[in-house]
C-alpha cells in the first residue's frame, strides 16, 4: 500500500462525483479530501432537493455548515468561502432516477466531461424500509450511478459503499468475495432482481385495486421487503437490497473498475478532524443514549461477544486508500472495513466505558442535581432474561392484580 502522502497526491487535479454527502459518512469523506488535498480539482456533490429547501441551502446547512468543517474553516480563514466555491459544487439529483435525476443537460455534460471518480455512498439505511424505496435506492439507484459513471469519459473507477452485513447471519470467516449474480444466502434459492421488481409492481397494483390507505400501503410495502429478505436468507430489507445492489454492480460493470467497501457498524470519528464527532443517534448510539436517559436498564447479550465497530474516519481512510490503489485496474475489489478479530470491541467495553463516562459526567435532573447512574444489568441467556422479567415486572404486576 502506498504512503499517506502518495495517497493524497493521487487526488491532485481529480474531479470526484460523490452521492450521499448530506449523510454521515460521505460528509467525512468530503471534508477529508478537501483537507488533505486542497489541489483536488472539483468535488461534485449530488444532493436531493427536499421540501422547501433548495440544494444550495441543504449543502450549506447540512454539509459545509457542520462543525466537522471547523478545522478546514480555520485553516483557510477568510478564504474559506472562496475555497469551497472553487472546489465544491452541489448538483441537484436523485439516484433513483436515470441520469441521477439531473435535469439540466449542460450539468450532465459537464460531469461526463470532467469526472474522474464516482463515489456512491447514498443509500437508505433503514433496516425495515419500504421495499419499493429500498429497491429504488439501494439496487436500481446503485445501477443508475454505475450507468452514469460509464458515461464519464475520463472515468477511472466507481467506489461503492456497501455494508459488511450483506453477509447476513453467518459464523466464521467471511471472505472479501463478490456475490455471484443471483446468489442467495439460502443455497437452495436464487435472487432474481427482475422478478423482485415484477413482484413489487404486482403488489402495488393489488394495493391500488384494494384502495388501501397510504398508511396500509406503507405497512404492506415494509412487510413485503422483510418477507422477501427472509425468504432469501437475509435478516432485513436493508442488507438484502444492499446485497442485490452489489450483485447488480458486479454483473453490469463491464470493464469499469469497481471497488466495494463493506464497513461494519460505523461510529464517531477516532482522530481527524474532530475526535468523537458523530451526527444524529445511529446504531450503537441509541443504546448509549437510552442508558444515559435511564430508559435502558438491562441488556440481553454476552458481554464477551465482539460488536464490530469502526470509526467513520477509518472508513474514509480505507475508501481513499483503495481509490488510489485500484484506479484504472479493470477488475472488482472488495474490502471489509471492520475491527473484527484483529482489534475486537466487546460489548463489555461499551457497558463499562458507558457507565464510567456517565458517572464522571452525570446528566442532571430538572432541578439541577446529578443523576445517579447504575451499571447496566446484563443477561447472557434467554432464561436469565425471562427470570429477570418475571421477578422485576411480572411478579409485582401479579401482586397488584
Ligand atoms: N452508518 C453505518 O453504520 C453504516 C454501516 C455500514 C455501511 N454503511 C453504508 O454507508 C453508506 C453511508 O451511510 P450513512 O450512515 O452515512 O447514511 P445516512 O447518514 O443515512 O446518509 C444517506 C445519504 O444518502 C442520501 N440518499 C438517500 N437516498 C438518495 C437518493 N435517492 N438520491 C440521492 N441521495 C440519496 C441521503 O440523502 P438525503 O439527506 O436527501 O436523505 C443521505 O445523504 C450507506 O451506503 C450505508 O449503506 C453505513
Amino acid at each position: 500500500m502506498e504512503s499517506a502522502g502518495n495517497i493524497a497526491e493521487f487526488l491532485r487535479e481529480k474531479s470526484v462525483l460523490v452521492t450521499g454527502s448530506t449523510g454521515f459518512l460521505a460528509k467525512i469523506f468530503v471534508e477529508k479530501v478537501l483537507r488533505v488535498q486542497p489541489s483536488v480539482k472539483k468535488l461534485f456533490l449530488l444532493v436531493r432537493a427536499s421540501d422547501g429547501c433548495s440544494v444550495e441551502e441543504r449543502f450549506q446547512n447540512e454539509v459545509i455548515g457542520k462543525e466537522l468543517f471547523d478545522v478546514l474553516r480555520e485553516k483557510h480563514g477568510k478564504d474559506f468561502d472562496s475555497f469551497i466555491s472553487d472546489k465544491v459544487s452541489a448538483v441537484a439529483g436523485d439516484i433513483s432516477y436515470e441520469n441521477l435525476g439531473i435535469k439540466d443537460y449542460g450539468v450532465r455534460e459537464q460531469l461526463w466531461k470532467e469526472v474522474d471518480i464516482v463515489v456512491n455512498v447514498a443509500a437508505t439505511t433503514n433496516f425495515y424500509e419500504r421495499y419499493d424505496v429500498a429497491l429504488g435506492i439501494n439496487v436500481m439507484g446503485a445501477k443508475n450511478v454505475l450507468e452514469f459513471a460509464k458515461q464519464c469519459r475520463k472515468i477511472k473507477m466507481l467506489l461503492h459503499v456497501s455494508t459488511a452485513y450483506v453477509a447476513g447471519v453467518q459464523e466464521g470467516l467471511i471472505t472479501e468475495r463478490a456475490f455471484h449474480f443471483g446468489e442467495a444466502l439460502r443455497p437452495d434459492l436464487k435472487v432474481d432482481i427482475a422478478e423482485e421488481l415484477e413482484l413489487l409492481e404486482e403488489k402495488k397494483n393489488q394495493i391500488h385495486a384494494e384502495k388501501k390507505t397510504k398508511e396500509a400501503e406503507k405497512e404492506a410495502m415494509k412487510e413485503l421487503g422483510i418477507q422477501r429478505a427472509r425468504i432469501h436468507g437475509w435478516p432485513n430489507t436493508y442488507v438484502f437490497t444492499k446485497a442485490m445492489g452489489e450483485m447488480l454492480l458486479g454483473h453490469t460493470r463491464g470493464d469499469l473498475p469497481l471497488v466495494i467497501i463493506r464497513p461494519t457498524i460505523i461510529t464517531s470519528i477516532y482522530k481527524d478532524p474532530l475526535p468523537g464527532w458523530m451526527e444524529g443517534a445511529r446504531t450503537i448510539d441509541s443504546i448509549i443514549i437510552g442508558y444515559a436517559k435511564g430508559n435502558i436498564s438491562s441488556f440481553l447479550g454476552d458481554p464477551q461477544m465482539s460488536m464490530d465497530l469502526i470509526p467513520g474516519d477509518m472508513v474514509v481512510n480505507a475508501m481513499i486508500a483503495s481509490m488510489a490503489a485500484h484506479t484504472n485496474q479493470n477488475s472488482q475489489f472488495i474490502y471489509h472495513v471492520s475491527s473484527s478479530v484483529r482489534n475486537p470491541v466487546k460489548y463489555s467495553t461499551l457497558l463499562e466505558s458507558g457507565h464510567q463516562y456517565f458517572q464522571n459526567n452525570p446528566r442532571t435532573t430538572s432541578d439541577g442535581k446529578p443523576m445517579k447512574m447504575t451499571a447496566m444489568h446484563v443477561m447472557k441467556t434467554m432464561t436469565d432474561f425471562k427470570r429477570y422479567m418475571f421477578l422485576r415486572y411480572r411478579l409485582p404486576l401479579e401482586g397488584f392484580r
